[in-house]
């Protein structure tokens, strides 16, 4: 079976299509078009600017999919389509479902609607464009623990089979790549932030300033940053310098990542023996961070979990783990339709697989809510 995923929930279109066969999972094209440097004058993403540019660019980035996956009859070359349909930013959103939509209609296929986060999930079931992933049952072992850190979420998420998920715990405030991304601004280091604090931090001293790990001593896995980013603020205001050395942005840069990611790597230890799991997944934007993966996997390998981390390639924003995402979701469904309702949303499905395919995210995240 092929899929193609689409996505476009923030600011990367993106379109890939990924190919299910004889137990195996292949990427066969993955087209990322960043609108990173048209956002980086704003310091932070302007949505109404973010539409404009994915309508601009949807048809090309389809095309270039398509041929580099060498799809040249759509009708006979997929079999599925997937979208993501939020949570995100709404005009985004919209751009990646209308176009989706009117393809699932002109070519009669079947179209799901899948959740972002779902999505970043299953970024550890892909390999590199070409690649295999070998679905045997022995790759992963359920109940696998989720920590998603992305710009919008932080979220702890038990996952205990395919399409069954519990939220044991997420973000109060602000979400971990959003506290990366504010504390760069305040460093001057401009967007996107994270990769720029974990770069000036590889140069800094962790230990240099005291910051705190919020939330690390409450007895839920709840997490919450707004106030790290807060202490930072302060810290710059007692330093009492116009413009911070190089060294001391390094060591601000380090302590911050240092005082971010214990606690992340500290709950999801703790969540883990807890809920006796077997895995232990990370993904989301921050999962490309160098020194949490380093640390996730040293403390995992303490525990008796398998542990996966997302290829790098997949870290950030794609629609390769929307296609695939929306490959499970549709094998998991009683009785799929066989076209176009956004399946994964409350209408045109039965009961039964609304159960399985609506998520705890539909009940925290408001904005996953859109019916069309
Ligand atoms: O998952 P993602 O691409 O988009 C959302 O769904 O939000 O995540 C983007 C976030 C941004 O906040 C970005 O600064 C952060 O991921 N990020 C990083 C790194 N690379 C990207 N944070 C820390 N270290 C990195 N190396
Ligand atoms: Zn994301």
């Amino acid at each position: 079976m092929k899929i193609l995923g689409i996505e476009t929930s923030c600011d990367e279109t993106a379109v890939a299509v990924v190919e299910v066969k004889g137990g195996e999972i292949r990427v066969l094209s993955n087209i990322v078009s960043s609108q990173v440097k048209l956002h980086a004058k704003f310091g932070g993403i302007v949505p109404n600017l973010a539409a404009r540019e994915h309508v601009k660019n949807i048809e090309h980035v389809f095309k270039l999919a398509l041929k580099e996956a060498e799809i040249k009859d759509f009708n006979k070359g997929v079999d599925l389509v997937a979208v993501t349909r939020g949570p995100g930013l709404g005009p985004s959103l919209l751009v990646g479902i209308a176009f989706t939509r009117t393809l699932a209609w002109k070519y009669d296929k079947p179209l799901m609607g899948v959740n972002h986060l779902e999505g970043h999930i299953y970024s550890n079931w892909l390999k590199p464009v070409g690649a295999t992933y070998n679905l045997q049952p022995t790759t992963y072992n359920f109940p696998i623990l989720n920590l998603i850190v992305s710009g919008g979420h932080t979220e702890l998420v038990l996952m205990e089979d395919h399409g069954k998920y519990k939220v044991i715990g997420e973000t109060l405030d602000d979400a971990a790549g959003e506290a990366f991304d504010k504390v760069a601004r305040l460093l001057e280091l401009g967007y996107p932030g994270g990769p720029a604090i974990s770069k000036a931090a590889e140069k800094g001293n962790p230990n240099a300033y005291p910051l705190p790990s919020p939330m690390i001593r409450t007895k839920n896995y709840n997490f919450s940053y707004s106030g790290l980013k807060t202490a930072v603020l302060y810290l710059l205001r007692d330093l009492n310098v116009r413009k911070p050395s190089s060294k001391m942005t390094a060591d601000i840069a380090a302590s911050f990542q240092n005082a971010a990611l214990d606690v992340l790597v500290y709950k999801t230890v703790k969540a883990a023996q807890e809920y006796s799991v077997k895995s232990i997944f990370l993904s989301g934007g921050v999962s490309a961070n160098s020194e949490l993966r380093k640390r996730m996997e040293t403390e995992v390998n303490k525990l008796k979990t398998r542990y996966s981390q997302p290829q790098l390639e997949y870290t950030g924003d794609n629609a390769a783990m929307i296609a695939i995402a929306g490959y499970f979701n549709y094998m998991n469904m009683k009785k799929p339709p066989s076209h176009p309702p956004l399946l994964g949303t409350s209408e045109g499905h039965s009961k039964a697989s609304e159960v399985k395919v609506k998520t705890d995210w539909q009940s925290v995240k408001m904005d996953a809510n859109l019916s069309f």
